[in-house]
């Protein structure tokens, strides 16, 4: 039965009538995106899991496709997460008459909760998927949570590497042919955020434009423990020497501050990936996943975003902004607003920025609907930190009702800009070309039709400006 709102997004990707959490599998191959999802065929709470699958041409518009791998509840399990790659050089040998394999790595979680790695083919591009038939290809070694594998090639050994989640830490495996594999190391031992079991790892190399050099990146997602509550993900710069993973740095670096940013991995064989990877996150968290009120269909996937690797004096950082392809979801007819004595009416869906002069030291944004909803977000540049608040905006429940804290990072700059994508039930703000970001779910009783802007400098000559781009329909 659908409630009378039933939140549906205008712009993220989600599943009619189903539940769906993490992004699985992705991979780009001759012109078309790959999503695969953790997904529940039968319901719209977490059980029972599949692979989903849905593809697109420019990660934006997708087409639902048929579910790809199908549960074996007697047999080796559930399917739970992991990735893709495109086996260009056909290493696994699955290919016999000259296609490019695609190799989708996966954890098979058992009824009696043992949790083993496995593979699956596609010899037709990613349409349909065959499982390996001697899976499992890395058995369980006598750990509870032992899951998620993600695989990348490692060109300066000619191998593939795989890490693994193990409770809260990281094993990396190598193989030739992706069927055998031999174990390399263990990460995360003494470093980075423990509050919680390690999900969904991540490795690759990124190149940094801006100073010419290669770093590893290791995306971990962590649950419980993030900065502002239940599931978050924390991400270590370093190297990887081809058997260890060695860190830039022990500071604990969080990739989004918002409760809803979870699970998220790139795409294999994207053009741009020697400077940038393409990631997709999923929007809940496992505090109250299970209990939202979008109770016609659970779970959707951020907007697509792209990573970059920036240099700061004595360390990198990463950055994330939506893809440039999501341009496209915003009409020209943009309104541009620099006096703020009259709310500001707002759009179903649309794309906000933000321009704030780096003197006004707190300005104070409020989204009010009819209802008495409200959403508060506070941008105190004098302590250089952003508030958010939800505990107002509808869905009354105690595990949902956060605050979000987002330290923002000085610079030279004059001003502060602030991206904001805003859909049915979620916002997704980008703070200073993306060094942070903040993703948050949000189920007011009816859309918020006005933005309130308040501060201690907004007068005329201030050069705050907020343009609104409703969603092109
Ligand atoms: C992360 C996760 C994974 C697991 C999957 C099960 O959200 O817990 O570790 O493979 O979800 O659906």
């Amino acid at each position: 039965c659908e409630s009378p709102n039933s939140w549906i997004p205008e712009f993220h990707f989600y599943k009619p009538n189903h539940w769906i959490n993490d992004p699985n599998g992705l991979f780009f191959f001759e012109g078309t995106y790959h999503l695969f999802y953790q997904m529940n065929p039968d319901d719209v709470v977490w059980g029972n899991m599949h692979w989903g699958h849905a593809t697109s041409e420019d990660l934006i518009s997708w087409e639902h496709e048929p579910i790809a791998l199908y549960a074996e509840p007697e047999g080796l399990g559930y399917i739970f997460s992991g990735g893709a790659v495109v086996d260009v050089n056909n290493t696994s040998g699955f290919a016999k008459s000259g296609e490019t394999p695609i190799v989708a790595t996966f954890t098979h979680h058992s009824k009696d909760e043992v949790q083993t790695q496995s593979l699956a083919f596609s010899l037709d591009g990613g349409k349909t998927f065959e499982k390996y038939s001697n899976n499992p290809v890395i058995p369980n070694p006598g750990l509870k949570d032992f899951r998620d594998p993600k695989v990348v090639w490692y060109e300066p050994g000619n191998y593939w590497v795989k890490a693994v989640v193990a409770g809260q830490c990281v094993h990396f495996y190598r193989s030739e042919n992706l069927l055998q594999w031999e174990k390399l190391s263990e990460f995360g031992h003494n470093i980075g955020a423990h509050g919680g079991v390690w999900e969904c790892p991540d490795l690759f190399p990124l190149h940094c434009e801006q100073s010419g050099e290669t770093r590893w990146v290791l995306l971990i997602s962590i649950n419980p423990g993030g900065p502002n509550g239940g599931s978050a993900m924390q991400y270590f710069i370093g190297d990887f020497d081809g058997r260890d993973f060695l860190v830039q740095d022990k500071d604990t670096r969080w990739l989004d501050y918002g409760t809803d940013f979870y699970a998220g991995i790139t795409f294999d064989n994207v053009s741009e990936a020697p400077t940038q990877r393409t990631i997709i996150a999923w929007m809940s968290n496992w505090n109250y996943a299970n209990k939202t009120p979008d109770n016609a269909w659970r779970g959707a996937m951020t907007l697509p975003r792209i990573l970059k690797l920036v240099k700061h004096p004595h360390s990198y950082a990463l950055c994330m902004e939506p893809v440039k392809q999501s341009e496209k979801l915003w009409s020209s007819k943009k309104s541009s607003h620099r006096v703020f004595d009259a709310p500001i009416a707002l759009p179903d869906a649309y794309k906000l920025e933000i321009t704030l002069e780096k003197t006004a030291s707190e300005t104070l944004l409020e989204w009010r609907n009819g209802q008495g909803n409200l959403i508060k977000l506070k941008i105190d540049l004098a302590n250089m930190c952003a508030h958010f608040d939800r505990s107002e905006a509808g869905f009354d429940n105690h595990d949902f009702a956060a605050t979000i804290d987002v330290p923002l990072l000085a610079s030279d700059s004059e001003f502060m800009e602030i991206t904001v994508c805003v859909d049915t039930c979620s916002l997704e703000f980008f703070f200073a070309n993306g060094e942070r970001t903040l993703t948050a779910l949000c189920f007011p009783d009816s859309a918020f039709s006005e933005l309130k802007v308040s501060g201690n400098l907004l007068s005329v000559a201030d050069k705050t400006e907020i343009l609104v781009s409703p969603l092109k329909k």
